[in-house]
């Protein structure tokens, strides 16, 4: 195979003791550069093609961006743009269901069964006529500082199933009255998804030994979905979420020390404080030690069917999903673009095997088979830019071999992130969402920060990662060889590199030149595109305000025009909050926006109810004043 002819770091990996002298030689090398002064990063930034390009728009002639910016808050409220307005549609805990009791910070886990989840994230708006549509819409964790009275000091066992009652999809039917989309308790199709609803494991892992466990001898039939981060839609309907730190949730009670696989998946002896494992044996990895497997996967859900068996697609391999970017590609093959989320892991690529025929019943099976990849950006350090290919992770080929830890096909998906360091993967700053451009075929994607770049041996600086430390993060973007989305070859850039030119005047730390002292941010974490191609940027970062922070203010949402590079910040969210999730109404006057983990780690926030109340994630709808287009 070719794909390795000139894949230095392949051939470091093939021995790791020897790979990580060479690494730690490298590293030493660039720390004397940069104390000697002869890797100057101001200097090859400066002249890098892309501040180039990027300096020579003119910001202020955008004629996709028709709002005026705002200025940054460190305020418990939700900002817009003049014009403009911000309405709670729904908060966790809300009832969906007729009958349903109202939120209360006492509600038990039956009620919350019936009531809107937590941590909202992902979703999409699915229309249904005019006045009638379905959003789903992510429920990704809990807080136990606000889902219980006793702050998570005493967990019972319904304290437990409320926490998982609180984890998954909530499909929720809209209805519109006097323009304004609100919630309809009477709808048919309103359905909770948590960590206990019936799922399906399809594709080559379906039934496989690792996914068979004491309850579920077949290794197909599945209970539940949590850390339900972002999401993707299809056309033909359905809607995707993603199982992201699907690890935090485990626990093994046993002596015996964790496999290499449990390790880099992050699965540790001790969960992270949401005691599932005390009551619920499928989360202690001693009774249950293939139940990990089950989980890390992209969950496709049916949101017009509320019987509908959500189906687990392992054919799109499990990691730590973040969204799932699909596209139709010309040739009519669906490609859904995958990030992983973890500092120093991969970005991912699907294609399948048969392709999108409108209309018809064969479109449901699609993201049953086909080929998964993974990127490997080549180029220059300090270039910022340069061409890239995606390594297949096909059994039998690339070293993806039993000799190599790898029996079967399943074992490849099961295992895809170590697949994907055998097949020289390039490792990332933490791939979070990925958009797709609605007119042409340029991709995006969020790395959103990594402490480890160029700190760890194993996470040297390279040219699409370029900074050390990477505290605010960037987006990369690329384009597929003659707008293939299926091809194997890329051409990237980094479109923006956020910083603060405020603290830092030069160098890799100030950012590209389209961030300036009004639209500084840090962390971009979820984007998505409007019909009309403006890019919508919004953030999970540091909200001190201070320090390398300062003058971010809270999270935000941005909004950027990729022709000339602008950015303008549209939103700026409550204390403590993420701002995550976005979907629009077909006409685009009204934008679902994610107010997530508001008063996060008991930060004085009261959003969205005020006074003393629990601060609670909600989905806000943002419309015009004007009833014009969101943006525009
Ligand atoms: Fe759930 Fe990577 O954010
Ligand atoms: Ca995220
Ligand atoms: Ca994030
Ligand atoms: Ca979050």
């Amino acid at each position: 195979m070719k794909l390795f002819d000139q894949n230095h770091d392949q051939r470091l990996l093939e021995s790791e003791p020897e790979f990580n002298k060479l690494v730690d030689a490298a590293m030493s090398r660039r720390r004397f550069l940069k104390a000697t002064g002869a890797a100057g990063t101001v200097g090859f930034f400066a002249a890098s093609p892309v501040s180039q390009a990027i300096a020579n728009t003119k910001p202020s002639q955008s004629s996709l961006l028709g709002f005026d910016a705002i200025a940054i808050s460190t305020a418990d409220t939700i900002e817009v743009p003049e014009g403009y307005q911000a309405d709670v549609l729904i908060s966790w805990g809300d009832a969906i269901k007729k009958g349903a009791p109202a939120f209360s910070q006492s509600n038990d886990a039956k009620a919350q069964e019936m009531q809107f989840g937590d941590n909202n994230d992902g979703m999409t708006f699915f229309p249904i006529s005019d006045d009638r549509a379905v959003l789903a819409v992510n429920n990704e964790y809990t807080n136990n500082e606000y889902l219980y009275q006793h702050q998570g000091k005493n967990i019972s066992a319904d304290d437990v199933r409320k926490g998982q009652a609180a984890h998954g999809v909530s499909v929720i039917e809209l209805k519109k009255t006097n323009g304004q989309w609100q919630v309809n308790l009477e709808g048919r199709l309103n359905r909770r998804v948590t960590a206990f609803t019936e799922m399906e494991m399809t594709g080559i892992a379906a039934g496989h030994d690792l996914l068979k466990t004491n309850v579920d001898k077949s290794g197909k039939a599945i209970l539940g979905t949590f850390n339900n981060c972002a999401n993707g839609q299809t056309p033909w309907g359905t809607y995707l979420t993603c199982e992201e730190n699907f690890n935090g949730y485990f626990a093994d009670t046993s002596d015996n020390p964790l496999s290499e696989s449990n390790q880099r998946y992050g699965l540790g002896k001790k969960d992270r404080g949401y005691d599932w494992y005390k009551y619920d044996t499928r989360f202690d990895m001693a009774q249950e030690p293939n139940e990990p497997h089950r989980h890390g996967w992209v969950v496709e859900i049916d949101p017009m069917n509320p019987n509908s068996t959500p189906k687990k697609r392992s054919a799109l391999g499990r990691f730590k999903h973040e969204n799932a970017a699909l596209t139709v590609n010309d040739d009519g093959h669906v490609v859904v673009y995958l990030g992983d989320d973890e500092r120093g892991e991969h970005l991912y690529k699907f294609v399948s095997k048969n392709k999108y025929v409108p209309g018809a019943d064969s479109n449901r099976d699609l993201l049953e088979e086909g080929t998964l990849y993974v990127a490997k950006f080549e180029g220059t350090e300090g270039e910022l830019n340069g061409k890239g290919q995606w390594l297949a992770l096909t059994w039998g080929k690339n070293g993806l071999t039993p000799e190599n830890g790898f029996p079967d096909a399943a074992s490849v998906m099961i295992f895809a992130r170590m697949a994907a360091t055998q097949v020289g993967a390039t490792t990332m700053d933490r791939p979070e969402w990925v958009a797709v451009h609605p007119s042409n075929k340029s991709v995006f994607c969020t790395l959103t920060n990594n402490k480890h770049r160029g700190v760890k041996a194993s996470q040297p600086i390279n040219a699409v990662n370029p900074r050390e430390k990477n505290p605010y993060g960037h987006i990369v973007r690329w384009n597929p060889m003659n707008g293939d989305h299926a091809s194997e070859r890329f051409e990237w850039d980094i479109y923006v590199l956020a910083g603060n030119p405020d603290v830092h005047q030069s160098g890799l730390m100030a950012g590209s030149s389209n961030i300036n002292k009004d639209n500084m941010f840090n962390s971009p974490d979820g984007i998505g595109f409007d019909m009309a191609g403006r890019l919508w940027i919004q953030t999970d970062g540091k909200y001190s305000n201070k320090g390398d922070f300062a003058g971010m203010g809270n999270n935000q949402m941005l909004c950027s025009d990729p022709q000339t590079g602008e950015i303008r910040r549209f939103l700026t969210g409550p204390i403590a909050c993420e701002i995550t999730g976005l979907t629009f109404s077909p006409d685009h006057k009204t934008m679902f926006v994610g107010v997530q983990h508001p008063g996060e780690d008991l930060a004085p926030s009261h959003f969205p109810d005020g006074g003393n109340t629990v601060p609670r994630s909600s989905v806000m709808m943002i419309t015009r004043k004007d009833g014009g287009v969101i943006g525009a």
